[in-house]
């Protein structure tokens, strides 16, 4: 079968780790040319290098920073076609506690890191044939978790930035988003090195068991692909039955 990103010019944020690298790994293979962006420097460059991507350190809150990236990536590749955001940070904290700096950064990070983004790119997707945009969201924005206030509101956010740029961007440009459940990365570290907590967790998942980063990577790619050719501004929770359960 052929590749199904052959010809693709895919930036991904939040690559040096997780879902981020295991959608640039996914994609990779499926014959996309890749640039990736993280905070983490030396984590980002050892997945480029592995990948024969080109890496970039880079905090996609700093809209400056981004700018500059975008603009790098988007000439190393001689084009951008789609975008994967999913860099992003979690603080769980109840209300009352959380400060409002922590508020600050997740919405910093976690809903203007994919505006800033999507706003760099922008003209080198509108120059694309066709274009996706993949946000990676949170079931945090389907339904409310104690102690999410902040990362729910940021995720809130997102999904719905991401509808209305369908609206805004279509016919040529596509843009959806995922929302995954609990997830094996470095995010939730402390949920599944934890026996405890992580029974926990998977008894509330239908599916019984905590999902992986390449659950997510394989729906980004089918946001990537003409697989979703018509499907735009939607949100495809990508956990086990835990939104709904
Ligand atoms: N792991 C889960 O269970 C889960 C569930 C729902 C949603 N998510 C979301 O999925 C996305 C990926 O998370 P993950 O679980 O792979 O986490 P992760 O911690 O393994 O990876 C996140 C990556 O984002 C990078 N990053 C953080 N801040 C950044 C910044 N300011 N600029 C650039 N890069 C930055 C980190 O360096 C890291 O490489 C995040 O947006 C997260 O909120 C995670």
């Amino acid at each position: 079968m052929a590749a199904r990103l052959h010809g693709r010019r895919i930036l991904v944020t939040g690559a040096a780790s997780g879902m981020g690298r295991a959608i640039a790994e996914m994609f990779g293979a499926e014959g996309a040319a890749l640039a990736l962006l993280d905070l983490n420097d030396d984590g980002v460059q050892a997945v480029a290098s592995e990948l024969g991507a080109v890496g970039y350190a880079c905090d996609v809150s700093d809209r400056l920073a981004v700018n500059a990236v975008v603009a790098k990536s988007g000439a190393a590749l001689g084009g951008i076609d789609g975008v994967v955001n999913a860099a992003g940070i979690l603080n769980i904290k109840p209300f009352g506690e959380l400060e409002p700096e922590n508020w600050d950064r997740m919405l910093a990070i976690n809903l203007t890191g994919p505006f800033n983004i999507v706003y760099a790119a922008l003209p080198m997707l509108r120059a694309a044939e066709k274009a996706t945009i993949v946000n990676i969201a949170s079931t945090s924005a389907l339904m409310p978790m104690a102690g999410t206030t902040g990362y729910s509101a940021s995720k809130a956010g997102l999904a719905m930035f991401t509808k209305c740029l369908g609206f805004d961007l279509g016919p040529n440009i596509r843009a959806n988003s995922i929302c995954p459940g609990v997830i094996k990365t470095e995010m939730t570290r402390y949920l599944w090195e934890n026996t405890e907590h992580t029974e926990r967790a998977v008894d509330r998942v239908a599916l019984k068991r905590l999902g992986l980063p390449q659950d997510v990577a394989k729906a980004a790619l089918f946001f990537s692909t003409e697989d979703s050719g018509f499907t735009t501004g939607t949100e495809l929770p990508v956990d086990g039955g835990f939104s709904w359960a």
